[in-house]
């Protein structure tokens, strides 16, 4: 048998390459797209880019394709560029994304996101301010009036606000299952608007959404079980979070390990762990695998299963990541942006067997 060959490294273990299944949902690895905003659509429709971009994953076997923050809501939008599932003709046009990537056998996801005061802000590549209204930017909003950094000061959010941004998740998580989405994550980390919620630092509110730890995670904590109630129950349901704001007096690892507990008891089945993006005091300790700990901390203190990301690069890597019990899975950004096709060259790597699309079998020898 040449090397290379599929069937060569039979019988090897790669902890990486074990299936996962979580309710009725069965990941063929646990190496997972983590999302990537694209600012490439117009009116928040997807298109032949997004059908490229994230099919190309599915060609190259990742275990799940998570999209980009799709915004729940127009003005939920980190840029004018960005993602929507506000409507069915915005189901529609993604419809193409999702049939191909669950076609190749691998499973699809929907990062649901509302940017609260981070929304309203130029594709990166356009700038680095807030889009002004009138420019095609617009109001937004927040948990309270601090703004940003130098973005735009938000409009603190009526409780209508609050219920709006609650059925809109609803209504998207709705339309991602009847697309066939094998699950979606909820976007609460990064800064946007759940985020914004569980954060002292831009959470100064004084109702019962603001101040104490069990206040500030009431709308979060509000829109899992919104979301659950419709959520199919043999799917998985995910969340992101940033475990810590970085900044001294603002959220952290302890309260993150509290928030996991409660919204794994609310039927979240597993928390892709981030960090950082709610302050620009945020002072962050980098380096290979550095939010890895917090994955870990979670897994362990909350009792929940983990997804690890943050310079995740190599195939080795992600192994030890999985295979020591620190996380269920790994989520690679920039790692699939340079290679699309990681997973068929980290099966290699590790010895591990992985299904190759036909068509692209004769990669598969020497
Ligand atoms: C181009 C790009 C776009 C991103 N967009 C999102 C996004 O939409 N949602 C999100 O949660 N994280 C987003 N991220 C963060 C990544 O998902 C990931 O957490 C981060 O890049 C660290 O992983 P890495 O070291 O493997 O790149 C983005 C990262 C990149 C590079």
């Amino acid at each position: 048998m040449a090397p290379g060959e599929p069937g060569e490294n039979q019988g090897m273990t790669s902890r990486l390459f074990e299936p996962l299944t979580m309710r009725g949902t069965t990941f063929r690895n646990r190496a997972w797209v983590s999302p990537m905003c694209q600012y490439s659509s117009v009116d928040g429709l997807a298109n032949d880019w997004h059908l490229v971009h994230l099919g190309s994953f599915a060609s190259g076997r990742a275990g799940l394709v998570l999209s980009e923050a799709i915004a729940v809501t127009p003005e939920g939008r980190i840029s004018p560029d960005d993602l929507g599932l506000w409507s069915d003709a915005h189901a529609e046009a993604v419809a193409p994304v999702v049939d191909f990537v669950r076609k190749q056998g691998v499973a699809f996801g929907f990062q649901l996101a509302h940017a609260g005061r981070k929304a309203s802000t130029y594709a990166p590549w356009r700038g680095h301010d807030s889009v002004p209204v009138g420019a095609g930017g617009w109001q937004t909003v927040g948990p309270s009036e601090e703004p940003f950094g130098r973005y735009a000061a938000p409009r603190a959010m009526t409780a209508a606000d609050l219920a709006h941004a609650r059925a809109a998740f609803v209504a998207a998580a709705q339309r991602a299952a009847a697309l066939g989405a094998d699950t979606v994550e909820l976007h609460f980390a990064h800064g946007y608007l759940m985020h914004q919620f569980l954060s002292p630092l831009s959470n100064v509110r004084d109702d019962e959404y603001g101040g104490s730890l069990e206040n500030r995670m009431r709308f979060p904590l509000e829109v899992i079980d919104a979301v659950r109630a419709v959520w199919p129950d043999d799917r998985p349901l995910l969340a992101r979070i940033s475990a810590t704001d970085w900044v001294p007096g603002g959220w952290d690892v302890e309260q993150s390990v509290v928030f996991c507990r409660e919204a794994a008891a609310r039927g979240v089945d597993l928390v892709d762990v981030s960090s950082a993006g709610n302050d620009p005091r945020q002072d962050i300790a980098i380096g290979p695998g550095y939010q890895v700990p917090f994955a870990a901390q979670v897994r362990r203190e909350a009792g929940v299963p983990t997804g690890a990301v943050g310079l995740i690069t190599e195939p080795a890597q992600a192994e030890q990541v999985v295979a020591s019990g620190d996380a269920d899975a790994v989520l690679l950004a920039r790692a699939f942006l340079r290679d699309p096709h990681w997973v068929l060259r980290a099966a290699h790597e590790l010895g591990a067997d992985v299904e190759w699309p036909p068509q692209y079998l004769r990669g598969a020898f020497s």
